[in-house]
């Protein structure tokens, strides 16, 4: 079989890998999204209720699962639940960690090239052009104006990006866990940070900018984020709790089926408990510290609460900010060095979503890298392509987003700690947890692990279901239910033919990930068998 000896090199590269996964797009434009529309402190609680009951368990948990299906030899999903349960179903199980990863990359690395297309364009000038309209830069740059609009390859075309992304993706993946991956992230993290850190001081510095308007400066740009409003109407609203439990599932990467991976490659005896809670730490340094502090506030001294509300993450991100750049002294430069971050930020994140299926596609196929950086180019690419064409309304792109990126999340989320704290045993998952461990997690976390983050999970869940599948008024006495969107794209008397492909092309990725995990599942059986043969022969 095509056994890998991947590992990473050093502590250091492994927490900053699984920082770079989780650090990304979610930290800088979707966090700070979120939290303006919510209300910064009703929804800062349910974020945090949502770290410590969701997030940082399922750290936790994918951490140690994976750590234990590496010593074993097994580096994917799959693999990992398969020697875990010892059940010829379990593999199975396992199919979800190689279509998430798989199916949000398609989509994800589409947005890494407009990042790095809008670093080249503001750094070009393209971006501070007097009287731009930036709503049909993005529409026309993206292919959110007209379906196959954004299919060319000028500088101002996205074409060219998108080529760069996949090569550079891949280049890396090729290389490896230690010399691609671990590379990349020991270099990206920290420069992501120090740019991070430079813009943040930019904006910080901005004052009152328009003197005709006093109440557009800095200090009301931190409150309009911050100022903890009316906390009791928010946290009864069960939107804003779907929301920062979602943003919690995607910030950390956590149900994407890439810390699980990681910490396959981890040695034996590493540590798990300090490496994952330093991981889920930078990872809230940058969202909380960072993020949470550079993009709303810039926008609102600019453009007051007006120019925010209702923009939506890449409303924010791609129409409002270039503008508010473009408005700042030396905006051209923060605006490449901006979406230079966004691009930095967002590769050490898609890269991590490479390796699941590589992982599966050498250990289950017994196909060597080359042929499995092949078959996964190949795949993935088909996936952008169309994602790239049917761009109109980014239709694709939504729609296989909330599918996988949302609803698929909650269920191998629930997956993974249903089969640590029942199927391994919570007392067993514990003792495996702790093995080299540099610090103890505090005893609660059995108590939640086994009851509270599946109860917790499963209830965000149904809300989830009811309200953004069956449309849910929230109302016990006068119940109404109008299915969304989502749902009447693919069943409605007026269905869309772009949301109907997209989810059709979600099945036959199931189902071709089946195909290949039962015969991964022969494969497996076969170097059991011939690995106990040789362990009884003399
Ligand atoms: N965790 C990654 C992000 O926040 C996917 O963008």
């Amino acid at each position: 079989m095509a056994q890998t000896q991947e590992a990473w090199s050093s502590r250091l590269g492994v927490i900053l890998a699984v920082a770079g996964s989780a650090v990304g797009l979610g930290n800088f434009l979707r966090f700070p999204g979120l939290a303006a529309q919510y209300g910064g402190g009703a929804f800062m609680i349910a974020y945090f209720a949502s770290l410590l009951l969701i997030g940082i368990p399922i750290c936790w948990v994918e951490w140690t699962l994976g750590r234990f299906g590496g010593r074993a030899g097994y580096h994917s999903t799959s693999g990992i639940f398969q020697v875990l349960m010892q059940k010829p179903y379990a593999k199975y199980l396992g199919v979800i960690g190689f279509v998430v990863p798989v199916c949000i990359y398609m989509y994800y690395v589409y947005i890494e090239a407009w990042c790095l297309g809008y670093a080249l364009n503001a750094f070009a000038g393209n971006l501070s052009q007097p009287g731009m309209n930036y709503g049909a830069f993005f529409g026309r740059f993206t292919g959110a104006s007209s379906d196959g609009v954004a299919l060319h390859f000028g500088l101002g075309d996205v074409g060219i990006f998108v080529l760069i992304v996949y090569v550079l993706n891949f280049y890396f993946i090729y290389r490896g866990i230690s010399k691609g991956i671990e590379f990349v992230c020991k270099w990206g993290m920290p420069l992501l940070i120090l740019i991070a850190v430079i813009v943040l001081a930019r904006v910080l510095t901005l004052g009152t900018p328009d003197a005709a308007k006093p109440d557009q400066n800095v200090i009301n740009g931190l409150g309009y984020l911050w100022n903890p409003g009316d906390i009791a109407t928010g946290l009864k609203n069960p939107q804003l709790w779907l929301a920062a439990a979602g943003q919690i599932f995607f910030s950390l990467s956590v149900g994407f089926g890439v810390i699980i991976t990681y910490a396959s490659y981890l040695k034996s005896k590493d540590d798990v408990v300090l490496s994952g809670l330093t991981a889920s730490a930078a990872n809230e340094f940058c969202e909380v510290g960072l993020g949470g502090l550079i993009t709303v506030p810039a926008a609102f001294i600019f453009l007051g609460a007006a120019g925010i509300v209702g923009q939506g993450t890449f409303g924010l991100g791609f129409n409002v900010l270039p503008e508010v750049f473009a408005r700042m002294p030396g905006g051209q430069i923060f605006a490449s060095i901006f979406f230079l971050l966004l691009f930095l930020a967002a590769i050490t994140s898609s890269l991590s979503m490479l390796q699941p299926g590589i992982a599966f596609l050498e250990e289950g196929l017994d196909i060597g890298r080359k042929q499995s950086v092949a078959l996964l180019g190949l795949v993935t690419a088909i996936g952008t392509l169309f994602i790239w064409y049917f761009s109109k309304d980014l239709k694709a792109l939504d729609t296989i987003d909330f599918w996988v990126g949302t609803v698929m999340l909650f269920v191998q989320a629930t997956f993974l700690v249903l089969i640590f704290g029942w199927g391994l045993g919570i007392e067993r998952g514990w003792a495996i947890a702790h093995e080299g461990a540099e610090m103890r997690i505090p005893n609660i976390y059995k108590f939640i692990i086994k009851y509270v983050t599946p109860a917790f999970l499963l209830l965000i869940f149904l809300l989830f279901v009811l309200q953004n599948v069956f449309g849910w008024n929230y109302s016990f006495s006068h119940p109404e239910f109008n299915p969304t969107a989502y749902v009447r794209d693919l069943v409605g008397s007026a269905p869309n033919y772009v949301a109907r492909l997209s989810v059709g092309l979600i099945i036959v990725m199931t189902i071709f990930s089946i195909v290949l995990v039962n015969i991964a599942g022969k494969n497996w059986v076969r170097r059991e068998a011939n690995q106990s043969k040789q362990e009884t022969s003399p």
